[in-house]
């Protein structure tokens, strides 16, 4: 099974600035709305802050070294903006000082950095101005980019605009469940819409920067992605459903990047919340740059029905970030018999598998594909032996892995593989409540554990141990 995966083939694992560094006030950063959010009561699981998080700002070297025993070929991390231009103005040198080391770090040990310029934390300076909603901000990110790539082009080559941009839109602006917490579903329409400008403003920048390089920079864009299966496929009304979920989760993120228009469908399901609105003429051009890779976060599909949820007998979450558009009594989410992960999540590997081979027969002209997430979040406790035993998680891994092999031999072009997350860190509004780390971290003394999964994905890495389990 290893024997399918290309010869340069990636391996790597993956974090986000503002769930492990800390030093959320140190050397010049000021707040992101991540750090405002958390300061609400109730919004964040037992009042957790990203504040010091796992401190990796100060353990960055440790960090590094656990990265190089692991045999990691690449480390996914991003840049926070808040650090990088606090307030939106002037550039924290000191700030981006911390990248710089980091970058050095990792090629000292022959890691390749990946760099993401997106991973939520607008500095709150920028919501002020009304964030994401505001068109404004996507040129804001396009100049805070090219403050990046002023430091740190001559060493990194591998840039993704956003990470996720589906949480950073409908999840922050019409569910409210993730920073700036608002539920105004307009707002979030044009949220995706100026993240779309901006990955399209900060590639064309990035791309034009980069041309004097002696490596031409590989730029793309990472999405979350889901497989919208109808609970009863021989009902229309759940087939309805899912294909709404299609639209709004999947296509209406895939296709104005890589097709250059959204998807028709979409916009008549969204009709009257203003997105055909914000986007004006010229803009899906400036959207539509050739990108060099897709990155595609997996962990889940997502079962849907177009009854109401009444009809299901148990629904252990609704998806409230669905409802401003389909309205809450149109889609329901049935949990089926699968194994979950402590998120309550499915545990379902040949969806991953199905993901990417349907990408690759719907998108014909899609750059490669980079899995740049994939992982579990599961109740590890350090056992009496000093160890972490956490068999699910190593199952899970292995599972995974193997649906990407089986992926890469049904013809999709997918070149590597970033696992989440290296570090136990902060879960976003579940604060540390949820480990998915493959290195568990005490958050009393900041000790770092590789867990039995971490051991294992070494060793997959290494070619000793078979993904097949
Ligand atoms: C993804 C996020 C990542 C992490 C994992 C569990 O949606 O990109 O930061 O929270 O989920």
């Amino acid at each position: 099974m290893i024997d399918s995966f290309p010869p340069n083939f990636l391996w790597g694992s993956a974090t986000a600035a503002a769930q492990i560094e800390g030093a959320a006030h140190e050397d010049g950063k000021l707040d992101s709305i991540w750090d405002v959010f958390s300061r609400v009561p109730g919004a964040v699981a037992n009042g957790d802050t990203p504040e010091v998080a796992v401190d990796h700002y100060h353990r960055m070297p440790e960090d590094v070294a656990l990265m190089k025993r692991l045999g990691l070929d690449s480390y996914r991390f991003s840049t926070s903006w808040a650090r990088v231009k606090p307030a939106d103005g002037a550039i924290n040198k000191a700030g981006l000082a911390f990248y710089s080391r980091l970058v050095d770090e990792l090629l000292e040990n022959g890691i390749l950095p990946w760099l993401t310029l997106y991973h939520w934390d607008l500095p709150q300076a920028v919501q002020e101005t009304g964030g994401w909603a505001n068109r404004d901000t996507a040129y804001r990110f396009r100049d805070y980019a090219t403050a990046v790539h002023d430091v740190l082009g001559d060493r990194v080559t591998h840039w993704t605009t956003f990470n996720e941009p589906f949480c950073s839109s409908l999840i922050s602006y019409a569910a409210g469940e993730h920073a700036p917490g608002l539920q105004d579903p307009a707002a979030a329409l044009a949220a995706v819409h100026h993240q779309h400008l901006g990955h399209g403003l900060a590639t064309a920048a990035l791309r034009e920067l980069g041309a004097a390089s002696a490596e031409p920079l590989q730029i793309g864009i990472t999405l979350n992605l889901t497989t919208a299966i109808p609970n009863d496929p021989n009902d229309p009304v759940d087939l309805d459903a899912a294909r709404r979920i299609d639209g709004l989760w999947n296509r209406m993120f895939i296709e104005p990047v890589v097709l250059g228009e959204y998807p028709a469908d979409l916009l008549d399901d969204v009709a009257g919340l203003g997105l055909s609105e914000v986007i004006l003429p010229g803009d899906l051009e400036i959207i539509h740059q050739p990108i060099d890779f897709l990155g595609v976060n997996y962990y889940h599909d997502d079962c849907v029905s177009g009854h109401p949820v009444e009809r299901v007998t148990t629904v252990p979450t609704d998806r409230p970030y669905a409802s401003p558009f389909v309205g809450s009594e149109y889609v329901s989410f049935p949990p089926r018999d699968l194994p979950h992960t402590a998120m309550d999540w499915e545990v379902n590997p040949d969806g991953l598998r199905a993901l990417l081979v349907r990408l690759t027969l719907q998108y014909p002209t899609l750059p490669p594909m980079y899995v740049t997430e994939n992982g579990a979040s599961y109740e590890d406790v350090v056992s009496d032996d000093g160890r972490v035993h956490d068999p699910d998680r190593t199952t899970f891994i292995r599972e995974h892995i193997a649906a990407v092999a089986e992926a890469i031999l049904q013809g999709a072009d997918v070149r590597g593989y970033f696992l989440w997350s290296l570090l136990d860190n902060f879960e976003w509004a579940w604060g540390f409540d949820k480990r998915f780390g493959i290195v568990h971290v005490d958050y009393d003394t900041q000790v770092r554990t590789i867990k039995d999964s971490g051991l294992a994905y070494a060793a997959i890495i290494a070619g000793a141990l078979s993904p097949t389990p």
